[in-house]
């Protein structure tokens, strides 16, 4: 039996080094070293050794049990090793391949434009507000004393989504929106930025959508001067301290009386030149005193209550201030023309 245990030993250990992957190293655990293995059918025949013989072939036996443990361990620590190495060799980087390009976003012009209009009036004491570009027809256009036939209608074709619902062609109903929510007000300054849509055709000039924003002030004695004194200061931050205005006559149902401002060609000076079209000036929005009966609509008494409105378009002003030709421009998205206004201040 001392013979049998010291040839398993011989065999197991030559077996061992042979063994080359950590599957194969199993099956030859469970083959000598397992319950039904080598190892345990020999002893299993202790039974018939004399009582004298017993311990020392169990000491052999020990023996045996911790060579081929330890030879099982020394085996499985190697074959761990290599198989992380040929793992590591599989998952090299190749340091020299050429890296990817990554772009550095820039705030959209129109964003730039807007919140430098939001910081002016903001400093003037006005809130922002929101609204919706799914409007109803009464707010868009009854509200602001635009019956349902009256003919400055045509002025402002827009998408209807039914009869009385429609995508709003101005900032303007938040005027009365704003009245209507804040009543009885004596005291509002408020802006409203936002998309438009009109049933235009899309040229270097139009855009079935685009953006603008509204301006509403309304309050005890507020007159014409304080409008234009407001639009001047406004004009002088946006554009230029030595920035001059003037108030054109014009007309819009809402507003009564109604001008166009223009500013000083931002280009010449008023000299005269293309972008004026040698007027000297450039038209950036209307305004006007709030028409009676828009303030009578939303309950106001119009003669103990008075105020102006004037609405802007956004990319008109972009156009201008950055000297870009073709509103289309804006909307593409192209990275080439967003990374031009990255490193602008304003
Ligand atoms: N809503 C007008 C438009 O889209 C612009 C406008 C004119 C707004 C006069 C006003 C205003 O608030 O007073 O053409």
């Amino acid at each position: 039996m001392r013979e049998r245990l010291l040839e398993l030993q011989v065999q197991a250990l030559a077996e061992i080094e042979k063994v080359d992957a950590l599957e194969e190293l199993e099956t030859w655990r469970v083959g000598y070293l397992g319950k039904k293995g080598e190892l345990s059918g020999v002893l299993r025949t202790m039974g018939t050794l004399s009582v004298e013989e017993r311990p020392l072939v169990g000491q052999i036996a020990n023996d045996v049990r911790a060579e081929l443990e330890t030879a099982y361990q020394t085996r499985e620590k190697s074959l761990q090793i290599a198989a992380m190495r040929k793992r590591e060799a599989k998952e090299t980087i190749d340091v020299t391949l050429p890296g990817r390009k990554s772009w550095l976003g820039a705030e959209h012009p129109l964003h730039k434009v807007i919140r430098r209009i939001e910081d002016i009036f903001l400093g003037f004491g006005f809130t922002v507000e929101e609204g919706p570009e799914v409007e109803l027809d009464y707010y868009n256009f009854e509200a602001l004393n635009l019956p349902k036939d009256h003919p400055a209608r045509d002025m402002q074709d827009t998408f209807y989504i039914t009869e009385e619902i429609l995508m709003r062609t101005h900032t303007s109903p938040m005027q009365a929106r704003m009245l209507a929510e804040r009543y009885p007000a004596t005291d509002i300054r408020m802006i409203v930025p936002g998309r438009v849509y009109r049933r235009d055709d899309d040229d270097a000039t139009h855009s079935h959508a685009f953006m603008q924003v509204e301006g509403l002030v309304v309050g005890h004695g507020v007159r014409m001067s304080d409008l234009k004194g407001m639009l001047l200061q406004f004009a002088r931050e946006m554009f230029g301290e030595d920035q001059e205005v003037r108030l054109r006559p014009s007309f819009f149902p809402f507003t009564e009386p109604s001008a166009e401002l223009d500013i000083r060609c931002i280009y010449c000076g008023g000299s005269g030149c293309r972008t004026c079209k040698q007027t000297g000036f450039i038209e950036i929005l209307g305004c006007g005193m709030i028409h009676p009966n828009v303030l009578q609509m939303q309950g106001y008494d119009a003669r103990e209550l008075s105020g102006f409105a004037f609405g802007m378009g956004v990319e008109r002003i972009a156009m201008l201030m950055y000297r870009v030709e073709d509103i289309r421009q804006f909307y593409q998205n192209d990275v080439r023309l967003l990374e031009q206004f990255a490193t602008l201040t304003r």
